[in-house]
């Protein structure tokens, strides 16, 4: 493979890579017994599906609120009956998501090795600060980028360039990581090195493209910058 596979720095998607966006599940579950795991899967779908929609049609807004419709829409389609106070708690929560149980080694052992590492993300500026405060990865991740700037999101690939300008190099000696298949592959089109951590064992995006490696675990990006 062509592809240099010793990239330089590491950026991370935010939600559902460094920060478990199921984690939210535990108190819909609470809230709507029986109910929250599927509550928790149609939120991030139609969380998702929402950024590409307002991104496609030009009508940009804060992935803050698109999460708070996706949250809406969900709880409507599951007829559940989401007042004020359980949505206020429930978009509370998502401000605070669980990260991963070994992302902070992971993110300490890059800092060891001298390796530049830091975000790429549809979330807004607001969100991600808060979310990378209370993992207490503040001193572990450079840069944050938002797409929030450029009013599209991913995978358009002006979103993918803030990257690349930000860290002053081509996108083959930057290895871009999520856990989200269709960034992984959005990322590989625009030409980063790029690791698909698949959690949850779900098949490859059918797009006859795929990420340079396929991992379970953000350890796997260690193995792209040898100690
Ligand atoms: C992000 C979404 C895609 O953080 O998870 O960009």
């Amino acid at each position: 493979m062509d592809a240099p596979l010793r990239p330089r720095a590491v950026l991370f998607d935010a939600y559902g890579t460094l920060f478990d966006v199921y984690s939210v599940g535990l108190l819909a579950e609470q809230l709507f017994p029986g109910q929250g795991e599927r509550l928790a899967q149609l939120w991030r779908d139609k969380q998702i599906e929402y950024t590409r929609l307002t991104s496609m049609s030009g009508r940009y807004r804060p992935f803050w609120e698109l999460t708070r419709a996706g949250l809406r829409y969900a709880a409507l389609r599951l007829q559940l009956p989401l007042d004020g106070a359980a949505e206020d708690r429930l978009m509370n929560q998502y401000r605070h998501l669980s990260a991963f149980p070994e992302n902070r080694d992971v993110l300490a052992e890059l800092k060891a090795r001298g390796v530049r590492a830091g975000i790429l993300s549809n979330g807004d500026p607001e969100m991600l600060g808060v979310a990378v405060r209370s993992a207490g990865f503040a001193d572990l991740l450079d840069p944050v980028l938002s797409v929030h700037e450029l009013q599209r999101y991913k995978t358009d690939p002006a979103t993918y360039r803030l990257g690349t300008e930000s860290l002053g190099r081509p996108p083959g000696e930057i290895l871009f990581v999520s856990s989200n298949c269709w960034d992984a592959i959005g990322a590989t089109w625009y030409g980063y090195t790029t690791l698909w951590v698949n959690r949850a064992g779900l098949p490859v995006e059918q797009l006859d493209t795929l990420p340079t490696r396929i991992g379970t675990s953000l350890r796997d990006v260690l193995e792209f910058f040898p100690a």
